[in-house]
């Protein structure tokens, strides 16, 4: 059965994620320099190349773990390719796209609890999107059709989405156990996913 928003808002592994990930969410958003006054064309270029080189070895990563749950529909909810179109838009050729250095350091997608952890944090990163759309349209009048596509990945649709996976987490049995394994993932998403991009040397 279809769990109420009420039953979500109130699960433990949602207020878990929530608790322990609010800071390291606050720490990135203040170093991103999205709305830095420097931020031109050519330094979000390079912003979203970083991106690239962590979104896209993640993505393979849960693709091909074999701990992914299987009745969670991943293929319409993969982002790197629109970032690899919105690299090309911005000027970047297929081969320069290619070669553009990835993260090794991933977080460790060893049980389902931990995928859905990593899940949590992408599939979340949406919303902050949603935001840094409209700044970056404004600001450098980049949108979905010339290079900033990442920023709107799921369009008008944003909201449902990201309600349909919260369900989708809320609905699964976690142990303790399981919910820790899920909250630790989450967070060392956002701690790779920061130091990635420190050295890459994109953020404030
Ligand atoms: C400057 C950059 C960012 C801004 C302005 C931003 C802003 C936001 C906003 C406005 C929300 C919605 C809060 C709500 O509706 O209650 C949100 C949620 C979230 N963001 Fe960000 N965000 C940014 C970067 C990121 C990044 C880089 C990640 C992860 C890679 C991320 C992960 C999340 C997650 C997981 C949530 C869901 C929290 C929840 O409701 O459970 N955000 N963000």
């Amino acid at each position: 059965m279809q769990s109420t928003s009420r039953e979500v808002a109130s699960a433990p592994v949602l207020q878990e994620l929530r608790t322990h990930t609010a800071e390291l969410h606050i720490a990135l958003e203040k170093r991103l320099p999205f709305f830095a006054d420097f931020l031109d064309s050519h330094a979000f270029l390079q912003l979203m190349q970083a991106y690239h080189g962590f979104y896209a070895p993640l993505e393979d990563a849960l693709r091909t773990s074999p701990w992914f749950p299987a009745d969670f529909d991943l293929q319409p909810r993969l982002k790197s390719a629109i970032l690899q179109d919105d690299l090309r838009a911005l000027g970047l050729s297929a081969e320069a796209i290619e070669g553009l250095p990835r993260c090794r350091d991933l977080p460790a997608l060893d049980s389902r609890a931990a995928c859905l952890g990593v899940l949590y944090v992408v599939e979340g990163a949406t919303l902050g999107g949603q935001v840094l759309r409209r700044h970056i349209h404004a600001h450098l009048g980049l949108d979905a059709r010339n290079g900033a596509a990442f920023l709107d990945v799921y369009g008008e649709d944003t909201g449902r989405r990201w309600r349909a996976f919260l369900h989708y987490l809320c609905s699964q049995p976690l142990s303790g156990q399981e919910r820790a394994a899920t909250v630790r993932a989450a967070q060392d998403t956002f701690r790779c996913f920061e130091h990635w991009l420190q050295g890459r040397e994109v953020l404030l």
